[in-house]
């Protein structure tokens, strides 16, 4: 039987393979026709889906919740990367891994101490980790905890609500992180990502580039991920 572990690891080392990659966010997404919406994204040949799961306590908006996980595991192969606003990661960590997640972020304000645990006990069950951080808060929180990490998910906007503008505050921390942590630490930026900030965001060092509004308000998915695609490390 394979290691919970080394099916982390595996996980780390694919998306390591594929960098840089656009993760379609489901935020924005049709829910009335789940399955034709990610057979789109299939045939526009994405590598994995970004799920934003918010509590409407840490941030002011409700999205959902394991469920749309466990119904994405049952319709696709594609990789399920979790992005959890919720105040109390914790607690429900475990039954996303359940769910079906391949990474789970969780952020760094919504956890008052050591975030350590959390992120070994998730990637001992088969998932690789990672801490989110908002713009306004200050990289000191983050950065003792990094080397913990399998992926760190910088926010461009406040995590919420799609279609917000990019802060390029955010493009200081890829580089900062690139520079201090080197080549294998993966970086995932999400928010206001679109045919205009996505070079910018590669050349600084994403690797992970998530976009709700630039694909969804598309009319074409597929020549919405090819337009991004054609951007990749244009500063
Ligand atoms: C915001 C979410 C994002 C959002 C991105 O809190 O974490 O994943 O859906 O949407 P756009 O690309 O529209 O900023
Ligand atoms: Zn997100």
């Amino acid at each position: 039987m394979t290691e919970p572990g080394s099916r982390a690891v595996a996980t780390i080392e694919y998306l390591r393979g594929i960098r840089p990659t656009i993760l379609p966010s489901l935020l924005l997404c049709d829910f009335s026709n789940l399955r034709r919406e990610v057979e789109l994204l299939e045939e526009s040949g994405v590598d994995l889906l970004h799920l934003d799961v918010m509590d409407g306590h840490f941030v002011p908006n409700l999205t959902y919740g394991m469920p749309i996980v466990e119904a994405l595991r049952k319709i696709t192969s594609l990789k399920l990367d979790v992005h959890l606003m919720i105040s109390d990661p914790a607690a429900y960590a475990d039954r996303f891994v359940s769910a079906g997640a391949d990474s789970i972020t969780f952020h760094i304000e919504a956890v008052p101490g050591d975030p350590g645990p959390l992120l070994r006990s998730i990637r001992s069950q088969g998932v690789a980790s990672g801490l989110a951080i908002n713009p306004s808060t200050p990289m000191e929180r983050l950065l003792p905890h990094v080397r913990e990490c399998d992926l760190i998910l910088i926010m461009s906007v406040p995590a919420g609500f799609g279609g917000q503008p990019f802060d390029p505050i955010a493009l200081q921390r890829l580089s900062q992180l690139r520079r201090d942590f080197g080549p294998e630490l993966l970086l995932e930026i999400d928010g206001g990502i679109n045919v205009q900030t996505v070079g910018p965001a590669t050349a600084h060092g994403a690797d992970l580039l998530v976009v709700g509004s630039a694909i969804f308000r598309e009319a074409d998915y597929c020549q919405a991920m090819t337009r991004l695609r054609r951007q990749f490390q244009a500063s």
